[in-house]
């Protein structure tokens, strides 16, 4: 609010003083009106108060024009400001007439085209952003713009080879961030200037090797290079930029041992490594990194143990050494790591108990996935206030119960994820928790627990994901969960589960509603594991609205009849009963959930036909029925045209294209609502008020052509 407020006024106080510079001195230089009238004519949209139709410069008054400034004494535009105004069109070359520009700026505009090679020769340009644009092609190598200091591309599409900007002695801010460059990187322009502080390369296509000459940027304070393909180690000149603050380097392909001249970056605030192929022990350096807030070194091929002087670091918040082979204890001294607010050692080797962690008290997220840690959760975990995410997933902690006393009390605690622990057959603690007042994700999954579905979870009113699949729970669905009003995603699946689907499911605001989780609270730069398909894919997600909403009830023992108001969840994506023991008909109601991508019902006993209104969902790219006792015709409009014949065998009495089995009906209009394909086929027949045995003899043949193989 505070800034929006400030950005107000600030951009008022700008407007006054372009109003009163240019008031006394409105009228232009007829050669940069020739050029405005040039440029204004080559843009696909107009420009607010640009009276181009005056004939006379007297007129025109451009100098008072939106974003026009002139120098008062010479009447020449030196200022063209038009950041934000929608502009569409391309640039006109003409611009570069206006030769005693200072600044020019059009970020944040619908651009496209070329960018006029003109423009990088005007000797007076000090400020040049053609930022979010759709620029494209390329641009000149060599330049001439001695005056220059801030040069800012980024968000283009533009290719080919690096501006080396030859010559611009004073540039201070270079930006060529996230277009389609694909040079090797040339840091020559810090040989021109030795006022260059921030340049910026993220996201082209760049390759070659790490360049030796960033040396020479000794006034750097910023370098990103983050995803390009830049290969190689590090040079050793790179460690003489002893004012760099942040240093980006990840996603390339980057190798080598991580240099304990890291330790001269004194200055550093942040320092990306991720993504890369470092190696080796990450060196202890540090006590002379003492600003570092953020260190992020995952996804390396790093070894050995936590340096003591990380685990020791006063100012680091960030601490990410996920996916490496880093082992050993987990040694960090929380007393001295005061600020430390997110800490991912997941998918390494560490072993150990986790309590070192349990007094890092400001810590908001904390990922410890997929390591070899074991014992209890320490009691003392519970003193972390802040704690909103927790993975412990794919370790070897023990006893249940006391995690998740533990734990409950929590008061931050909105994601808690404990899949793969457990393995000594615990049951789930059915008295003594009634916390976990703000959970919302809540997975314990593969951990061969036993026990009922307690009645506390019941309490958990702000819970949107819950996962206990892959146990070997038993009871009945409780049917007070399909009342837990923001449940979206529930995985109840191979379990050993019976009794029959509670009504309540089929009323759960969360299906009917959608996820809503838009306004979570979860901070990013956390992801998690949750399930783990049949075919042995994992499927990741890394945000709460990322899960679609779900009813994964498939693999346990339920019994009696799919109920016909699941039709009312509008939101559902995801509705597995299979492996169960269901019977009765498929209700034809089902239609209504109108969202629905995968429907599986396979394995159970269901009869009846496969309601034809099921071709009226849009979404559908799964319907498997296979191995239950369905008979009748499989439509074949919609989606079903799109299914393979395993979605349906098992079924001795389903007939159709599908099947083996074409379907000998009494009714040719049945089989002219079934078969879209050939409905004008059947149609035409109809019309020349043919009888049905002609009609199956006309189809017998395209059914054999396209199962002949089976037959
Ligand atoms: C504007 O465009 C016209 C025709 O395209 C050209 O003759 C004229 O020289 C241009 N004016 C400037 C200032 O570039
Ligand atoms: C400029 O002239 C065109 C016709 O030539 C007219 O349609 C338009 O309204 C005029 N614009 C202004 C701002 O006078
Ligand atoms: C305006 O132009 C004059 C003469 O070239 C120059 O001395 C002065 O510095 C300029 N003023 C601005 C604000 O650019
Ligand atoms: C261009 O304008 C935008 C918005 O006012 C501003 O953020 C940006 O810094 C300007 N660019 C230059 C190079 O001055
Ligand atoms: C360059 O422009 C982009 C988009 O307008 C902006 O986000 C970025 O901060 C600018 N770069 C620098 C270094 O100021
Ligand atoms: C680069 O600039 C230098 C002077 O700063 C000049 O001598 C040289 O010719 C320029 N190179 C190119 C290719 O423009
Ligand atoms: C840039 O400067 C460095 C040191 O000042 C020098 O060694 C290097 O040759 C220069 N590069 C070019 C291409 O001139
Ligand atoms: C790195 O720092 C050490 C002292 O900490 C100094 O002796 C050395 O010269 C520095 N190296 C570079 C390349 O600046
Ligand atoms: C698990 O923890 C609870 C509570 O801390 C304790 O009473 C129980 O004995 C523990 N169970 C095992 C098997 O250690
Ligand atoms: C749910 O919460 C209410 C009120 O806090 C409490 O009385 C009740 O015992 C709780 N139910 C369970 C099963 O823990
Ligand atoms: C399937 O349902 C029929 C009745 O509809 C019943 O006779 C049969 O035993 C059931 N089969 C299984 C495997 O449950
Ligand atoms: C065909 O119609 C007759 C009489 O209407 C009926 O008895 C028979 O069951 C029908 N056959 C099929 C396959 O629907």
């Amino acid at each position: 609010m505070k800034i929006t407020c400030m950005w107000f006024l600030f951009s008022w106080l700008l407007f006054q003083a372009k109003f009163t510079t240019c008031k006394k001195q409105s009228s232009c230089n007829s050669a940069d009106l020739s050029a405005l009238q040039n440029f204004s004519s080559s843009l696909l949209s107009g420009i607010e108060g640009w009276n181009l139709n005056s004939s006379s410069t007297q007129d025109a008054k451009c100098c008072s024009w939106m974003g026009v400034t002139c120098n008062k004494s010479t009447g020449r535009i030196i200022g063209l400001d038009l950041q934000s105004m929608s502009l569409t069109g391309s640039i006109s070359p003409s611009l570069a007439d206006l030769n005693e520009l200072v600044w020019l700026n059009l970020t944040s505009n619908f651009l496209g085209g070329n960018v006029p090679n003109k423009l990088f020769y005007l000797p007076k340009l000090v400020r040049f952003d053609l930022s979010s644009n759709k620029l494209s092609g390329t641009i000149p190598t060599y330049s001439n713009l001695p005056s220059i200091q801030v040069f800012n591309m980024s968000y283009n599409q533009l290719e080919g080879n690096l501006p080396t900007l030859n010559g611009s002695s004073n540039l201070e801010i270079f930006d060529v961030s996230y277009n389609l460059f694909s040079d090797s990187v040339n840091p020559i322009l810090c040989n021109f200037s030795s006022k260059v502080r921030i340049l910026h390369y993220t996201m082209n296509l760049l390759t070659g090797e790490f360049p030796i000459g960033f040396g020479n940027c000794l006034s750097a304070e910023e370098l990103w290079l983050d995803l390009n393909m830049i290969s190689g180690a590090l040079p050793d000149d790179l460690f003489k930029l002893s004012k760099l603050k942040h240093l980006y380097l990840s996603e390339n392909k980057l190798w080598g041992c991580m240099s304990t001249r890291f330790s001269n970056l004194s200055n550093l605030l942040e320092l990306d490594l991720s993504f890369n192929s470092f190696s080796g022990d990450i060196p202890n350096i540090f006590a002379s990194l003492s600003k570092l807030e953020l260190f992020y070194a995952d996804s390396n091929c790093f070894r050995g143990t936590i340096p003591a002087s990380i685990a020791n670091s006063g100012s680091l918040r960030y601490l990410n050494l996920r996916n490496n082979s880093m082992s050993g204890e987990i040694n960090l001294n929380c007393s001295s790591m005061t600020q430390l607010s997110s800490l991912d050692l997941s998918r390494n080797l560490f072993s150990g108990p986790m309590d070192a962690v349990s007094n890092c008290l400001q810590l908001q997220n904390l990922n410890l996935a997929r390591n070899s840690l074991g014992g209890e959760i320490p009691t003392t975990l519970e003193n972390m206030k802040f704690l909103s995410f927790l993975s412990l997933t794919n370790n070897s902690f023990s006893n249940l119960t006391s995690a998740l006393l533990n734990l409950q009390n929590l008061p931050s605690l909105t994601c808690l994820v404990m899949t793969r622990n457990f393995f000594h057959g615990e049951y789930l603690p059915v008295e003594g928790v009634n916390g976990f007042k703000n959970i919302e994700v809540l997975v314990i999954a593969n951990c061969a627990l036993y026990g009922a579905i307690p009645p506390w979870i019941a309490n958990l009113t702000k819970l949107k994901v819950f996962d206990l699949s892959w146990n070997r729970l038993n009871g009945s669905v409780p049917p007070w969960i399909g009342d837990l009003e923001n449940l979206f995603y529930l995985d109840l699946s191979n379990n050993s589960l019976t009794g029959e689907l509670p009504v309540s499911l089929t009323t759960m605001k969360g299906l009917i509603r959608g996820n809503s989780s838009q306004q979570s609270t979860q901070t990013d730069n956390v992801s998690f594991y949750v399930k783990q398909n049949t075919s042995g894919n994992a499927l990741w997600y890394k945000h709460i609205h990322s899960f679609p909403p779900s009813l994964y009830l498939e693999h346990n023992c339920l019994t009696g009849l799919i109920l016909p108001g699941f039709g009312n969840l509008k939101n559902i994506h995801i509705f597995d009963l299979s492996y169960n023991r269901l019977w009765g008909t498929i209700p034809d109601e089902l239609s209504g959930m109108s969202s629905l991508e995968i429907m599986i019902l396979s394995h159970n006993n269901l009869t009846g036909n496969i309601p034809s209104s099921f071709v009226n969902l849009n979404f559908l790219s799964r319907f498997e029925v296979a191995y239950n006792n369905l008979s009748g015709p499989i439509p074949t409009k919609g989606q079903f045209s799109t299914f393979p014949y395993s979605y349906f065998e098992g079924n001795p009495n389903l007939c159709g294209f599908y099947s083996m089995k074409a379907c000998w009906s009494n009714s040719t209009t049945q089989m002219v609502t079934e078969n879209q394909e050939f409905e004008g086929l059947v149609a035409a027949v109809a019309l020349g008020a043919v009888l049905g045995m002609t009609c199956t003899l006309l189809f017998f043949p395209l059914v054999l052509g396209r199962w002949g193989h089976l037959l």
